[in-house]
């Protein structure tokens, strides 16, 4: 098993991606901490990893309340004793054309994708530096990476996500702790279910192996990047698209 007895926090982890990632990981042994905003979202994924034969607790926190952040990373500390992995997927969109995207509509969507990850990632880094290792993998997207009309504010904080990343990656590395991102293309989940049909049709003419993404591709390479098997890889965005973007 590639991650027995590892302990990995989640965030936003009671559905799409983060819950994909979650059962991925417990199948692979390690026990899980998921955070959401989501009360029944989270009670339902604490059954499904709980019934793969490894511990779940769950928590009800908003990655950019700091408070909240500190609280749950507190809260894991004193009852498991140590975070070995850590999952930043939390996100949102809130699309709109830059000039007619309120003040508001940037600052959610900046405040839950790239502050919300600086959040949990100081609150964790402690005690991963305290263990002399750990993982960090942050769910950025390609949008981050060639921009995207009607998403000014998700592509600048996917591309901060990235950047973040880079610089967790330089700052940890002496402590042996490894931060990559991942660059998720079309995933279908409850995100972009919301598309219209038109626009998913013309998305996916754009990607060479002829379908949209599932949650579980983005789960297997979470699962690898949280193991062992990448202990000599820090500071990279591993796409993850289909080839939408090469
Ligand atoms: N679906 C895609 O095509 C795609 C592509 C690239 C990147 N991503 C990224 O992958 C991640 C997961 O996306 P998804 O498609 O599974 O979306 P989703 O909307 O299905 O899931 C997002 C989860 O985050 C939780 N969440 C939202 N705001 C939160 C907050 N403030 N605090 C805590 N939890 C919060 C939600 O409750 C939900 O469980 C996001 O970061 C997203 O930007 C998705």
């Amino acid at each position: 098993m590639l991650l027995k007895d590892r302990l990995a926090l989640i965030t936003g982890g009671s559905r799409g991606i983060g819950r994909e990632i979650a059962l991925a990981f417990a199948r692979e042994g390690a026990n899980l901490a998921v955070c959401d905003i989501s009360p029944e979202g989270l009670e339902n994924v604490r059954k499904e990893i709980e019934a793969l034969g490894v511990k779940c607790e769950i928590y009800e926190a908003d990655v950019q309340k700091k408070e909240q952040v500190d609280q749950t990373v507190q809260k894991i500390l004193d009852t498991q004793g140590r975070i070995d992995i850590l999952v930043n997927n939390a996100g949102v969109t809130k699309d709109n054309l830059i000039a007619r995207m309120s003040e508001s509509e940037w600052d959610l969507v900046l405040s839950i994708n790239l502050k919300g990850t600086f959040l949990f990632t100081k609150a964790v880094c402690r005690s991963m530096i305290r263990e002399g290792r750990g993982k960090i993998v942050n769910i950025a997207s390609v949008i981050g990476l060639v921009g995207n009309l009607g998403q000014a504010n998700y592509s600048a904080s996917k591309a901060g996500v990235i950047a973040l990343t880079k610089s967790a990656a330089r700052e940890f590395a002496r402590k042996n702790i490894c931060v990559n991102a991942i660059a998720p293309g079309f995933i279908e989940t409850q995100m972009t279910q919301a598309l219209q049909e038109e626009m998913k049709q013309k998305a996916l003419g754009g990607i060479p192996l002829g379908r949209f993404g599932k949650a579980s591709d983005i789960a297997e390479t979470a699962l690898f990047l949280a193991s062992d098997k990448a202990d000599y890889i820090t500071g990279q965005v591993i796409v993850v698209d289909g080839g939408m973007v090469m």
